[in-house]
């Protein structure tokens, strides 16, 4: 783990005032208060060191969320909104312990109108539940983070979760037309709108994609829809290292060719992959995911423009998936990295850091250097066609997380450098926050906390995220 120091937590007094104002409020089948029961709510898929809450409160409804909100301001306790606790920056982690309300009980789909092209889901739904019923319709939602099979829209619109498919489809943001939120003190807003075009007022849907849960907490969304690709196709290039492949992504955006996912591995990932049963060739120490959708002929046409392309940037090889099977064994693969790449080593760090897409090869080429400056083993892959890369910095012993801080500000500053930005889908969360000053100035960094206090006067809902500590230890 990285030395971050720890959050004071509340007192011993005000987690029993919050238990026992919950305790009224919710019978004992919504509310956790034993110490394992916590503790198993403390934490997400980052590397921020989980904090056991003093109690869970399981909603199944916008009710309950209401409650709770309304208990936690009464009770003046911090409250952590959860959803499948698959975040990557610590977004859901109750860092000063207090109450953390999960939303992982409101789980229906409400509504799937195929005219429209809309559908209507409560925060718990799980993102593969959602695909498949959209999808059974003819329909298509497009996001698809890695962790689909278990994230929660919630956590989605909270982090505006992105995808391989982000690079010609867009991230959350692009299809929430409008939220039903609670505020803190129990208030309910509905924003936006379900109709294609509406300029009414403010965006403040927009606004609270993304927002991490430190404005409002979700309880439902209305989605925008697409209907669904009639056909998919997908082809792998296998490249002599990382810096080819990043020439042949920039060579793909010159030609204006838009797959719909366009993924990049480098060598260390792509050992990963052949560890998954996957056999590249042993020349290749890079290679591209590349995948197209759209009409069966016009899917044709794009593979072998996409083919071309990466042949003529020097691919040592192109192939295309045969069938379905094995679209699926690779994709599995791919999502599998986050993990696989865990299991290398004790420690991990995973960042989204995004360049403009001209600058893919340049940011692997600062990787590899700084690596090779601070000795910190790094891995890269990602969603090259955005220019949104996970560099994964994995390290043993404790004694090298200097090294990983240092390399770490090294990329960052890197990144900004190229204006580029910190986080393309994961979120600033607690993880990042103190390198928010190298992205943001003074000036942006409080017109944005001084919006958090309209939402959130007293500073309760999930404290101490996105923005950097202040000198005295305020949110
Ligand atoms: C992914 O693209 O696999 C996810 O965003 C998670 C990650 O690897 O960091
Ligand atoms: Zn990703």
């Amino acid at each position: 783990m990285l030395r971050r120091p720890p959050f004071e937590r509340i007192s011993s007094s005000a987690a029993d005032r919050a238990r026992r104002l919950l305790g009224r409020a919710f019978g004992p089948s919504k509310l956790l208060v034993g110490a394992e029961a916590c503790a198993a709510h403390g934490g997400d898929e980052s590397d921020a060191d989980p904090v056991a809450p003093d109690a869970v409160v399981l909603a199944s409804s916008a009710d309950d969320v209401a409650l709770a909100l309304a208990v936690a301001a009464e009770a003046e306790v911090p409250i952590t909104p959860r959803g499948a606790g698959t975040g990557k920056s610590g977004g859901c982690v109750p860092v000063a312990g207090g109450i953390v309300l999960s939303t992982l009980g409101l789980r229906s789909i409400v509504e799937i109108d195929r005219e429209e092209l809309i559908a209507v889901v409560e925060a718990g739904v799980v993102l593969a539940d959602l695909h498949a019923a959209v999808e059974a319709e003819g329909l298509f939602y497009p996001p698809d983070p890695s962790s689909l099979a278990s994230c929660a829209l919630g956590g989605n619109v909270a982090e505006n979760a992105g995808g391989p498919r982000a690079f010609k489809y867009g991230v959350t943001r692009d299809y929430v037309r409008g939220l039903e939120v609670v505020t803190m003190g129990g208030a309910r807003l509905v924003t936006g709108r379900r109709t294609q075009k509406g300029v009414t007022g403010y965006d403040v849907t927009a606004l609270l994609v993304g927002s991490e849960g430190t404005l409002a907490v979700t309880t439902r969304a209305t989605l925008r829809l697409v209907p669904k690709p009639p056909a998919v196709a997908t082809l792998l290039a296998l490249f002599a290292d990382v810096r080819a492949s990043g020439r042949a992504v920039s060579a793909i955006i010159a030609a204006g060719l838009v797959p719909r996912c366009l993924e990049l591995f480098d060598a260390g990932t792509l050992e990963a992959v052949r560890g998954r049963g996957l056999p590249f060739d042993p020349r290749a120490g890079a290679m591209l995911l590349l995948e197209v959708d759209g009409d069966p002929a016009g899917c044709e046409v794009a593979l072998e423009h996409v083919g071309g392309v990466c042949a003529d940037a020097g691919a040592i090889e192109v192939l295309c998936a045969q069938d379905a099977a094995q679209r699926d064994r690779l994709w599995d693969a791919r999502r599998q990295l986050s993990h696989a790449t865990r299991a290398m080593a004790r420690h991990k760090i995973s960042e989204d850091v995004v360049v403009p897409r001209t600058r893919v090869a340049d940011l692997l080429a600062e990787v590899e250097a700084i690596a090779a400056a601070t000795g910190v083993r790094m891995l890269t892959y990602g969603h090259a066609g955005d220019g949104n890369l996970h560099v994964n910095l994995l390290w043993d012993d404790p004694d090298d997380a200097a090294r990983v801080e240092q390399a770490l500000e090294r990329l960052f500053r890197a990144v900004v450098v190229m204006r580029g930005t910190l986080s393309g889908e994961h979120g600033i969360g607690v993880t990042k926050a103190e390198f928010l000053p190298l992205e943001q100035g003074d000036e942006l960094i409080d017109l944005q906390r001084r919006l958090k206090a309209v939402f959130d006067p007293k500073g309760l809902l999930n404290p101490h995220k996105i923005f950097p500590r202040r000198a005295h230890g305020s949110c």
